[in-house]
């Protein structure tokens, strides 16, 4: 079977791809006309956020079986054309949640710390020591919105660390999250109480925009961390927000459009910290998420089940 890699992915998954016969190859940076033509004869896909696979993707590869997703959003997978054209589509699941929750408690430390502004300067060799003046978490209210199983995992960290949880998760039992130690809250009031919103719920019609000038105008303070979808959060009503005050910074890794262009308001403002979506970039998950769905490939090519998005 011909298995298409577009968005590169650890070796361990390559090689058991190969392992297992199949004949793989990788096609990095394409799109347009020529992800069409080296899609056309594939009978599985694998990407990760770079890879657009819309209704065209499906139309051009008539032999398809599954799109596997080394990661978990699936937002850049058009699900209603793969339906249609009956290609299952996978995803990882499980395997980078610990590296983004990790990566969620370090946004949200270098942010109450201005740890990337004062490393800057220190570089150029300023020693702005009376410059920074940061904010504990210890005793503070963290805001999560979305307690799935990154923003879980993120709770149970941050509560280790001393701060009050509250959430925002209109499918998820009071049980589950009292089993964490969070308050469950109508959204209002999760922002409200937030010094620290962290937002974990995935990229979906309802989700986005979802945080825009009203609801940080409700949080009226402290910080804004996204390391789920960036869609979720209005980027320019985000970067006004911080550049007038209403909020004291944020700290954001992923973004409406990726790569950023150079021109987003968010790279402007001074108190928004950012990095371009390393959330999942540790090698245990890469490593991960690669074998993942190199073994639900195989599933889907036995006619075995997958887990699907
Ligand atoms: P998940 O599906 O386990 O959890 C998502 C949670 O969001 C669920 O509990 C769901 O009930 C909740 N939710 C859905 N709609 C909501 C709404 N309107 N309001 C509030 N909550 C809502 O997903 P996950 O594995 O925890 O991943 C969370 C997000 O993080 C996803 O967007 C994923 O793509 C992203 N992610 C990013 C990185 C990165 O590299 N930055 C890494 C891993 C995951
Ligand atoms: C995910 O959804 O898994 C992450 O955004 C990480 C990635 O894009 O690989």
């Amino acid at each position: 079977m011909k298995v298409l890699i577009t968005d590169p992915i650890d070796d361990a998954g390559l090689e058991r791809l190969r392992e297992a016969g199949h004949d793989v190859e990788t096609a990095y940076d394409v799109d347009g006309e020529a992800l069409l033509d080296a899609v056309a004869d594939a009978n599985a896909l694998v990407v990760r956020s770079g890879t657009e696979v819309t209704e065209a993707v499906f139309e051009a590869a008539s032999d398809l079986v599954i799109v596997g997703r080394a990661g978990i959003g699936v937002d850049n997978i058009d699900i209603d054309a793969a339906t249609e054209h009956g290609v299952i589509v996978a995803n990882a699941p499980e395997g980078n949640v610990r590296a983004a929750a990790e990566h969620t408690v370090a946004m949200s430390f270098a942010a109450a710390r201005s740890i990337p502004q004062a490393h800057a300067r220190l570089k150029m060799g300023e020693w702005a020591k009376s410059d920074y003046l940061g904010t504990e978490l210890n005793g503070k209210t963290l805001g999560i919105v979305g307690l799935g199983r990154v923003g879980q995992e993120v709770a149970k960290r941050l509560d280790g660390l001393g701060m009050n949880l509250v959430a925002y998760d209109p499918y998820i039992s009071e049980e589950r999250a009292d089993r964490l130690g969070a308050e469950l809250v109508e959204f209002e009031a999760c922002l409200e109480q937030a010094d620290f919103l962290t937002v974990h719920t995935p990229l979906t019609p309802e989700t986005e925009g979802m945080i825009s000038t009203g609801e940080l105008e409700l949080m009226g303070g402290g910080y804004l961390v996204n390391c789920a979808r960036g869609g979720v959060v209005d980027e320019d009503a985000l970067a006004a927000a911080v550049d007038d005050g209403v909020l004291d910074g944020a700290a954001i890794d992923v973004f409406a459009e990726e790569p950023v262009s150079p021109d987003s308001p968010l790279l402007d403002v001074d108190d928004i910290i950012v990095t371009p979506h390393l959330g999942a970039s540790t090698e245990a998950a890469q490593e991960n998420v690669a074998t993942s769905i190199a073994d639900q490939i195989d599933a889907a090519f036995a006619g075995e089940p997958v887990m699907n998005a």
